[in-house]
């Protein structure tokens, strides 16, 4: 069976780049899925601990995630839509996997290898030991394991496909190798999972030209005000070349994030018109804003009403929790049986 999956961390307000790189796409194939297919969709909550411990900052954003996938027309008669702390089973199956996987494959996660070249870079020229630094400062077994978790959210539904961004390339090949583990020691029980990238939109760029990530602080949420949006359209970075001058439209963030909004021909449009010369920086950017205020305008709408309904949005993740354990439990009565437990 085609079981979809995909998990979304609630770390912050929901911009343009989550928009198209896996809200748009898993909508799509969600919408795609025939009756030989399942999706599953959830909050990961628990991985967003590692970061973030205000409490009322991971309930709100839980809310805010929920509701951004409903407002885009997340159906959950169809889809099986969660949060990932209300499926005891993942934390189960995430301490059975802990015992097959090498602390090496760990250390080699870009996650963790990251928070090491910062502490790295901060101890620059200094003896690391004598200074009694330590390259590990700061990092806690949650960020540590968090492939593991990873592996667990997907491996336990016996998913086939995970649509994510390109940074979660790494993790996905984590989790194969760790089924593989699994399968070789215990014999053939989970099912290997192939990632899923949307390969040319992958990757948004930001206000200044940067990948689009919260952690670079140049995002642009999709549920802000309107006029909120707007203002931070009209301040996306371009170069300084005139209205009258060709410019490779490949090259302008605002033409990038145009051909995720607009009509097909009126992408072939914008594209003409800056290769020849015949449109400006300001103008694009009113175009991206047009075709922009009309995708987000029913969402805005269904958005907003939602938000103010934390109820409604409980009874959709509860019942979705609830079909999410009953394909779990399957998996669990397999995996106990195979450790001897
Ligand atoms: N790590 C993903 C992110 O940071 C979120 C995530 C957690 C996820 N578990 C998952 C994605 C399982 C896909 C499948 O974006």
């Amino acid at each position: 069976m085609k079981t979809v999956l995909t998990g979304i961390k609630p770390t912050g307000k929901p911009h343009f780049g989550n928009y198209v790189g896996v809200i748009k796409p898993t909508l799509k194939l969600a919408s795609d899925s025939s009756d030989n297919a399942r999706t599953l969709v959830f909050i990961a909550n628990y991985h967003a601990l590692n970061q973030e411990r205000d409490p009322m900052k991971i309930r709100d954003n839980t809310y805010g995630i929920a509701a951004t996938f409903l407002a885009f027309g997340l159906n959950p008669d169809e889809v099986i839509f969660y949060r990932q702390s209300e499926v005891p089973e993942i934390f189960e199956l995430a301490t059975i996997l802990s015992n097959l996987v090498p602390k090496g494959l760990m250390n080699r996660s870009h996650a963790y290898k990251s928070a090491v070249d910062r502490n790295r870079q901060l101890c620059e020229g200094k003896d690391v030991a004598e200074n009694g630094m330590d390259l590990d400062a700061g990092i806690n077994m949650g960020l540590y394991n968090y492939p593991v978790l990873m592996a667990a959210d997907i491996l336990l539904f016996q998913s086939t496909t995970v649509p994510v961004g390109k940074d979660q390339t790494q993790h996905i090949e984590v989790a194969r190798d760790i089924a593989g583990m699994f399968n070789h020691v215990y014999g053939e029980t989970l099912t290997i999972p192939e990632s899923f990238i949307v390969e040319d939109t992958a990757e948004v760029l930001g206000l200044d030209g940067r990948k689009m990530s919260k952690s670079y602080g140049n995002t642009i949420p999709v549920f802000e005000d309107r006029e909120v949006v707007e203002k931070l359209i009209m301040k996306i970075k371009t170069d300084s070349r005139r209205p009258e001058e060709c410019k490779d439209p490949e090259e302008s963030t605002v033409f990038q994030l145009y051909k995720e909004f607009a009509e097909p021909n009126k992408i072939d449009e914008m594209r003409h018109a800056f290769q020849n010369g015949e449109m400006g920086h300001g103008d694009s950017k009113k175009l991206l804003i047009e075709a922009v205020n009309d995708v987000l305008e029913e969402p805005r709408h269904n958005y907003q009403e939602l938000i103010s309904n934390r109820k409604l949005i409980d009874g959709f993740l509860l019942s979705g929790a609830e079909n999410a354990r009953s394909i779990a439990c399957q998996t669990m009565l397999n995996v106990r049986e195979y450790i001897g437990v």
